[in-house]
């Protein structure tokens, strides 16, 4: 457990109480040897696993050769060849590369390349999305009031549209309201000649892991087309195999102008990337936006090897097979319960409604005190548990984690 943190910000929320000397795999274990199974991924990010011995020697090689190499000083050995492998696997037409941090990060800078790239100032985001923490990015989330209390102003020029509700009953009906509630914002709030791009996460991630309709993709990608507005993807924490495709957009049938991507790049090394097409990053002006950690040779080498990871015979059918498994058993659970309203996500992206937030606190409590199992609350009213394990977890451990929820539902009923 961890100690007191009398020096430490009290400003981060936490979901356990754990104090971690090391992970492996799946599994963190503390001080004591205890080991949890980490259903959280630390957020989504831990796409290979805690530790994968591919991307730790990666990293500890980078590491004794050059820790910082800045990337307006010099260039290292690790950029180029990172960039031709994320041309290989990114969808169709991006092909130039930056490279950042964190997602936040990732994201205002894709908002910047978008406005240099059409000379327009605004920006349209989606009712309940998360692009981030630090202010534009906030400016475009909605997923909680929590995040943006107390912190406005926000930047302007951010406007926010409606997104399909998604426990419609009628979701053709749904995807034309709110592409009809897109079309006001462009005819009441700004102008569609002034948008520089529509900016949205293929799967919805904080508000409780939603998949964005097929349907209302074709609309915003229709409408970017008859406008020129950019397509922003923000496949942060949906990217990297985590829905069982390398990007949740390939299942959308639209191609991104931009896309952001981050956490599972790099197995949750603080890297971000933005891929675009090399005749948009031409019009971002040469000099107008860097920064001291971008590109950093630890962070490319630890994309690189996870990419390589993730490349590997068999990796990507794990995810699509464990979230059948996971989806399967969980809908299955439905019957034990009618508290548990909804089931849905793509790959290992899964999400579990509760009708309360109280119940679905209670039910990660059990999973975690008497199981061992770490699973986290998303969404925008708090009754949302989200399953994003390691994209290697094993059918056992799916099975492990299966067993904590449904002892927990029988405990918590
Ligand atoms: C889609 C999306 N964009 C942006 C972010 C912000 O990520 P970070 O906190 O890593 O900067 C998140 C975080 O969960 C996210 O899910």
């Amino acid at each position: 457990m961890a100690g007191t943190a009398a020096h430490l910000s009290n400003v981060w929320a936490t979901a356990t109480n754990l104090e971690i000397e090391r992970g492996v795999g799946c599994r963190v274990i503390d001080a004591n040897g205890h080991e949890y199974l980490d259903f959280t991924a630390g957020l989504g990010a831990a796409s290979t696993g805690h530790a994968h011995p591919k991307v730790t020697a990666a990293i500890a090689e980078q590491a004794g050769r050059i820790i910082h190499s800045q990337i307006n000083v010099y260039r290292h050995d690790k950029l180029e060849p990172l960039a031709n492998k994320l041309a290989e696997i990114t969808p169709e037409g991006i092909d130039t590369f930056y490279f950042g941090s964190t997602s936040d990060e990732i994201v205002e800078a894709s908002v910047k390349l978008a406005k240099h790239a059409t000379g327009r100032r605004n920006v349209i985001a989606f009712d309940g999305a998360f692009h981030g923490r630090t202010h534009y990015a906030l400016a475009m989330s909605s997923s909680r009031a929590i995040d943006r209390a107390g912190y406005g102003p926000l930047p302007g020029s951010v406007f926010i549209a409606p997104f399909p509700d998604p426990h419609s009953s009628d979701q053709e009906r749904e995807v034309s309201r709110a592409l009809r509630g897109l079309d006001r914002v462009l005819s009441t709030q700004v102008a569609s000649e002034q948008v520089a791009a529509f900016v949205i996460e293929p799967v919805i991630g904080e508000r409780g892991y939603i998949p964005t309709p097929k349907g209302f993709m074709e609309g915003l990608a229709h409408r970017c087309e008859e406008h020129g507005i950019l397509l922003i993807a923000d496949e942060t924490q949906s990217g990297f195999g985590r829905t069982g495709k390398m990007f949740a957009i390939e299942a959308l049938g639209v191609q991104p102008d931009i896309i952001c991507m981050a956490k599972g790049i790099s197995s949750g090394f603080p890297f971000a990337a933005i891929g675009t097409r090399r005749a948009l990053d031409e019009q971002w002006v040469t000099g107008s936006h860097s920064g001291s950690s971008n590109g950093n040779p630890i962070a490319c080498a630890a994309a690189l090897a996870t990419i390589e990871v993730l490349q590997e015979p068999g990796f990507i059918d794990n995810v699509k097979e464990r979230g059948d498994q996971l989806i399967d058993a969980l809908r299955e659970m439905q019957q034990l319960d009618q508290a548990l309203l909804h089931v849905r996500g793509r790959g290992l992206m899964v999400a579990t409604e509760f009708d309360s937030p109280e119940r679905a606190q209670a039910v990660v409590d059990h999973c975690f005190q008497e199981h061992n199992v770490i699973l986290m609350i998303a969404g925008t009213f708090r009754r949302t548990i989200r399953w994003s394990p390691p994209l290697i977890v094993t059918q056992a451990e799916v099975d492990e984690a299966v067993s904590a929820f449904s002892s927990a539902i029988r405990a918590t009923g």
